[in-house]
């Protein structure tokens, strides 16, 4: 059974580390599983309104887009970083707008932070088991002081350890694996 699974690019702030961390994602999990199709999903592309604000013109069709372009894969990975302990407040009001786009599909989380957004993740979640997702055990936690060079300054670079190749793999067995049989209770 081939899958489309989309890789949410969760940060929408200029200059955002989470670029090249989606990219790094996208490279490892198409190698591991050829047989679906992996894409970017970047939330910065889409004009969305906080939910319950009245949208303009260019936010209505933002909605849409938003809404056709996560119903039409079968599962998600959501790379996303950690500011106060939670997730970015663009990317929990975007999942805000949905519901029968991303219910009985299944979900997994990279997050990236100084403790590899390991909190903000946690409370997450709770949110989208609301939602009807399905979320995998297996997350991959990238921290500051292990997977990038210089963290924390303008020289910051991504320089993910190999070690989560093996949590990859994982990963990408649990999320197909629900993810197939979830396609057939939709
Ligand atoms: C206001 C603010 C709050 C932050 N809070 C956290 C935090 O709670 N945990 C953490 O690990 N990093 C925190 N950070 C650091 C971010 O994780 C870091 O800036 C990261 O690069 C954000 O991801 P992005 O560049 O993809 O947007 C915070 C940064 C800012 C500006």
């Amino acid at each position: 059974m081939s899958l489309k699974i989309g890789i949410i690019i969760g940060s929408i702030r200029e200059g955002r580390a989470g670029l090249d961390v989606a990219k790094w994602v996208l490279e490892k999990v198409q190698a591991i599983d050829t047989a679906s199709t992996y894409e970017l999903v970047d939330l910065k592309s889409f004009d969305l309104p906080f939910l319950g604000a009245t949208p303009t013109e260019s936010q209505i069709k933002g909605i849409t887009s938003w809404s056709q372009t996560m119903s039409q894969y079968d599962g998600y990975i959501l790379v996303t970083p950690e500011y106060n302990h939670v997730v970015p407040g663009a990317l929990q009001n975007a999942f805000q707008f949905l519901k029968p786009e991303v219910a009985n599909k299944a979900l997994a989380f990279v997050g990236y932070g100084w403790l590899g957004a390991a909190r903000a993740i946690v409370g997450f979640r709770a949110h989208l088991a609301y939602q009807q997702i399905a979320l995998t055990q297996q997350q991959i936690n990238l921290s500051f002081t292990s997977d990038f060079a210089n963290p924390g300054t303008e020289n910051q670079t991504f320089t993910p350890g190999a070690w989560h190749d093996a949590e990859l793999n994982l990963l990408v067995s649990q999320l197909t694996g629900w993810s197939k049989a979830l396609k057939t209770l939709r």
